[in-house]
């Protein structure tokens, strides 16, 4: 009898399940009527009474033993299996991505960063300035005299008339600003919106964008434009871009030229984009007029300096062969989202 106690005893301390069906089993096997320990208990009666005592103590330690260690593993493998039950019920790992429609840059926004880095990686800081001016930044500095017909060039939204402010006919304005507060070396850009008065059409618009440029030193020629701009028409159109330059009038530079770039679309023999001529305007460019350097307090027998100016509009049609300008503005998705891959 004792002998049996010790290897039930000893199969009840080794015991472990992997699943509940199993500590059922062994709870019917060892526990149930029928089972080890209750048999056990049969043979108890015909025990001789003197070791009744004992071996009783010992079949009912057993009994414990067995019945606390099969609810002991029964209750761990159901914590077991809640805890496993959260983690399946938390965000599943395995269901696919929820994309968010990425949105995409307005391709004005694309040109004019790409012309902003050509210029700022060979050293033009970008300066900014107020959209609506005074007369003195968008005209007078800038050599426009008083009542003359070159202020006709471009026709001003005024806000308020005597004395005269206006939205910005070009960002020229800005450049003023930048010399009137900073002696040379200076080499800026400005992009921004400008306004004119003109009738809306396939190719003009009462707002467009501009980058305008400026550099001033000591000694600097009408052959350092040149070779900035050739640079800048390299980088902008492809490396087999040529450049020429007409002559043109502008009342704050002195020479003037207007800037054309070799068609990027028939590399010279003419097509529909070039109307023919193998050749596209791109900007007006010219030495920086001498009364404009001593307007805004930079010394003009000592300093000289270039400036030009683009529209980013008429450059972004060309890039992307956007036939109206009106394109731009009217914030068309079937439009915008051509321009997704685009930075
Ligand atoms: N400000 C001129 C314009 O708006 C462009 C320009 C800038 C021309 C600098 C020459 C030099 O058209």
């Amino acid at each position: 009898m004792k002998d049996k106690i010790r290897t039930l005893l000893a199969k009840v301390e080794a015991f472990d399940a992997g699943s509940l069906e199993e500590a059922e089993a062994f709870r019917v096997k060892m526990l149930s009527k029928k089972g080890a320990i209750p048999a056990l208990f049969q043979d108890f009666k015909s025990v001789d009474p003197a070791g009744r005592k004992e071996i009783g103590k010992q079949l009912n330690a057993l009994k414990q033993t067995a019945s606390d260690k099969v609810n002991a593993i029964k209750k761990r493998l159901e914590a077991e299996a809640e805890s496993r039950k959260q983690t399946t019920q938390g965000p599943d790992m395995s269901t696919p991505a929820n994309f968010s429609p990425i949105g995409s840059r307005h391709p004005l926004s694309v040109v004019r960063n790409r012309i902003n880095r050509i210029f700022q990686n060979i050293g033009f800081v970008i300066s900014e300035g107020p959209e609506i001016e005074d007369d003195w930044h968008n005209f007078s500095a800038l050599n426009f005299p008083e009542e003359h017909p070159a202020r006709d060039m471009q026709d001003t939204f005024f806000v308020e008339k005597n004395p005269d402010i206006a939205l910005r006919t070009h960002t020229s304005s800005v450049q003023v600003r930048v010399m009137e507060s900073q002696q040379p070396p200076i080499r800026t850009i400005s992009p921004g919106r400008v306004f004119r008065n003109e009738a809306i059409s396939a190719r003009a618009h009462c707002i467009f964008h501009q980058v305008e440029g400026l550099y001033i030193d000591k000694g600097v020629s009408f052959a350092d434009m040149k070779q900035c701009l050739l640079y800048f028409a390299r980088e902008m159109f492809g490396e087999k871009t040529q450049i020429r330059l007409r002559p043109s009038f502008f009342p704050f530079t002195e020479p003037s030229a207007e800037m054309d770039v070799s068609c990027n679309i028939c590399g010279g023999p003419g097509c529909p984009i070039c109307k023919y001529s193998g050749w596209i305007e791109v900007m007006g460019c010219g030495m920086v007029d001498p009364n404009v350097l001593d307007n805004c307090g930079i010394d003009s027998k000592k300093y000289s300096g270039y400036a030009f100016g683009m529209g980013i509009e008429r450059i972004a049609m060309n890039i992307y062969q956007i036939k109206d300008l009106r394109m731009f503005f009217e914030n068309d998705l079937r439009f915008l989202r051509q321009f997704e891959s685009a930075w």
